[in-house]
């Protein structure tokens, strides 16, 4: 029952080498950024004014959210309904924190992503703060992190399919401030203790899951 905790800022690869890690060694995955958008989505919905925090947090913990933890199709199903698509949005991408920055809403998910993480047996967990507050105990903590300019490039490509220089600047504003406003209510660009980390700053996909193969062959 292996645990394996990995976080990184956007755009360090962590979603797809995660993904990828729980591939080659038959784990489960859990994508905890997909829960904070869910729950976004699903307070847009239903209270509307995100800056309501108590309203909002009320909605969060009867929120009817499934995630589905096969690495080939982590499909996320709100209400019953698949919504793995309408929370990857820019409406939902550019809200999202403020959401996780509601203390109480980040209290409900992480209690989630621990009965989740303590059922599935074998799990690769992603996020921001799992090798430290939800999961501190994982057999495998990883830091996935990259330079600002392969952060940027890689999500240029993911959102525009290109990254020339205009695609690239589309992209900056959005990444650099959901990183600033996620930091303020957690450390995830500095490895906490224990934690190794993995600089995809200069490496290609394969040598990243690699480099994280190879953190767990360490420890198993
Ligand atoms: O990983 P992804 O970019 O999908 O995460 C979306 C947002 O969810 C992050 O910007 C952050 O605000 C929030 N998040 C979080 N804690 C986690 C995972 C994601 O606050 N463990």
């Amino acid at each position: 029952m292996l645990t394996i905790a990995v976080d990184g800022p956007s755009g360090s690869g962590k979603s797809s080498v995660s993904k990828e890690v729980a591939r080659r060694l038959g784990l489960a995955y859990l994508d905890t950024g997909a829960m904070y958008r869910a729950a976004t989505l699903w307070a847009q919905r239903a209270v509307g004014d995100l800056t309501d925090q108590p309203r909002v947090a009320e909605a969060v913990r009867a929120m009817p959210l499934v995630m589905g933890l096969d690495p080939d199709a982590p499909i996320v199903t709100l209400d019953g309904a698949d919504v793995s698509a309408a929370i990857r949005t820019t409406e939902v991408s550019t809200e999202v924190s403020k959401v996780a920055t509601n203390l109480a809403v980040r209290d409900e998910l992480r209690r989630r992503q621990r009965e989740i993480i303590t059922g599935a047996g074998g799990v690769v967990a992603e996020g921001r703060d799992i090798t430290t507050v939800v999961a501190p105990d994982a057999d495998v903590r990883v830091l996935l992190t990259a330079s600002e300019e392969a952060r940027l490039r890689r999500r240029s490509l993911d959102v525009h399919g290109v990254a020339d220089a205009d695609a690239v600047e589309a992209t900056r504003d959005q990444v650099l401030r959901r990183d600033r406003d996620d930091s303020t209510v957690m450390e995830f660009q500095v490895a906490a203790d224990g934690v190794v980390t993995v600089d995809s700053s200069d490496l290609d996909f394969e040598q990243t899951v690699r480099a994280v193969l190879a953190v767990v062959a360490q420890v198993t």
